[in-house]
């Protein structure tokens, strides 16, 4: 039976590598759609909660581990001399920046070396991390071939950009359709082939390169938009404009506008990271990406102005930041999620502490800090939120507006309240102690 046949006929084993926040969900969609599934990961305290059908992500719950558990339709292991079982092989390990904020395609070069270790004739590989144009063919490919192996004839590789977003109830991976792309016409087809069981819509573009730039243009989108509202904040602010209501107003047009936010930065695994992939990429075509460069520093720059906000509205209260107790609310890097990597928390409560503040943080959903590759001195634990403990600050700090927060009654017992998400915008009793930042 030929590749395309067994997914056609979901006799296809699909094998998931780096089983986190973008490989679990594709194990549900391909496992719900009637495949056999195999996951992979080096980390054994996960394939070994995954095959006690436990979950260690909250919007995938256990219960669902353990009905694909019972079910014989998913297995994890950390045993990568497993790779040559699999019919079609999707890559979902990290893609971040090196200390130098350069693309440190490191995890993929390591994997692609481990699936060409036992690279079998029929085998379908594809690509599903965040990476700038080319990565696929420049990379994955020569790394593959070295087998002696050829694409197209003796295996198939493609691009497919994950486009989840973690804590969204409205779409998960079956209900968003899926961009792919590849290195050649036949590996499209078989990849065309299997997205059609688990997305709404399958998009087959002209090249894997096509795909890995359609994913970065997206994520640039949000990058830019983002920054663009950050840096209207501060200048309507000073116009006596509040951001939030000039938003609401723009976005009743029913087209041509399409709503950002602003906040303490930028945050995620994707959006502080993935413009710079391409930014890197565009040097070595003598291009300088602007508005991405200028992007990142709109969004950083939000540490600093929110931080100055603190210190100034203590000092409308006669107090010095320095020593000062300052409690943040919410750490992950957005509402509802318990994700923290590259949450703008962190670099806000590193500056705070450096002018001398004394922070703690509250987050029903972080309890305590995981380690932080670029924070290794970052170690703090959820404080219990009571009315004393919130008495006893000298500001709280909103910087994640989780949906489990009762503003009101953070605003009836907080001193003094800086908020940068908008959160207590229908709070109407203690609107004195609210600073906008
Ligand atoms: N998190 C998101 O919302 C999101 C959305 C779209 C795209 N992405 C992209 O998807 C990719 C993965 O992101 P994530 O958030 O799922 O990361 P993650 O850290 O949650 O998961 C990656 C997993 O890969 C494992 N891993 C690392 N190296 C491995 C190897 N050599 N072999 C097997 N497993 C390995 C890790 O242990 C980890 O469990 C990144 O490129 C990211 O940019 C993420």
């Amino acid at each position: 039976m030929t590749t395309l046949e067994k997914v056609r006929t979901k006799k296809a084993l699909v094998g998931v590598i780096g089983l986190g926040y973008v490989g679990l969900p594709l194990v549900r969609a391909f496992a719900r759609a009637g495949f056999r599934v195999l996951g992979f990961d080096v980390d054994p305290k996960k394939v070994k909660a995954l095959n006690a059908g436990r979950s260690y992500i909250k919007h995938i719950p256990s219960s669902l581990i353990r009905e694909l558990r019972r079910a014989g339709t998913f297995e994890a292991t950390d045993d990568l001399g497993r790779l040559a079982e699999p019919d079609c092989i999707l890559i979902c390990v990290p893609t971040p920046l090196s200390p130098t904020r350069e693309p440190d395609l490191t995890f993929v070069k390591r994997t692609a070396g481990a699936i060409a270790d036992r690279l079998r004739p029929g085998q379908l590989i594809v690509l599903e991390s965040t990476t700038y144009p080319g990565t696929t063919r420049e990379v994955l490919q020569p790394i593959l071939e070295k087998t002696g192996l050829k694409v197209g004839r003796d295996f198939y590789l493609a691009y497919s950009p994950e486009r989840e977003d973690p804590g969204n109830p409205t779409y998960q991976m079956e209900s968003i359709p899926k961009v792919v792309g590849a290195v050649e016409p036949k590996s499209l087809k078989v990849a065309v082939a299997l997205y059609e069981q688990v997305a709404p819509r399958v998009v087959p573009v002209s090249s894997a390169d096509a795909a890995e730039a359609s994913k970065i243009l997206e994520n640039i989108y949000r990058a830019v938009n983002i920054a663009l509202v950050n840096e209207l904040k501060v200048l309507f602010d000073k116009m006596g404009l509040d951001i939030w209501e000039i938003i609401e107003a723009a976005k009743t047009k029913p087209f041509g506008y399409h709503a950002f936010y602003p906040g303490p930065g930028w945050g995620g695994h994707c959006i502080p990271i993935d413009p710079f992939y391409l930014a890197w990429k565009a040097r070595q075509f003598g291009v300088t990406t602007h508005f991405i460069e200028r992007a990142g520093e709109v969004n950083v720059s939000m540490t600093e102005f929110v931080a100055q906000r603190i210190a100034q509205a203590l000092n409308q209260r006669r107090k010095p930041l320095k020593g000062s107790k300052v409690l943040v609310l919410g750490v992950a890097y957005k509402r509802d999620v318990d994700d923290i990597r590259e949450s703008p928390a962190l670099p806000l409560i590193e500056r705070l502490q450096e002018l001398g503040a004394r922070v703690s943080y509250h987050d029903p959903h972080i309890p305590v800090f995981p380690s932080l590759r670029e924070h290794p001195d970052l170690k703090m634990k959820s404080v219990k939120l009571t009315p004393a403990a919130l008495r006893r600050q000298d500001a709280v700090v909103i910087v994640t507006d989780h949906s489990a927060y009762d503003w009101d009654w953070v605003a009836e017992h907080a001193p003094l309240i800086v908020d940068t998400r908008g959160a207590t915008r229908s709070v109407t009793r203690g609107r004195k102690k609210i600073v906008k930042a």
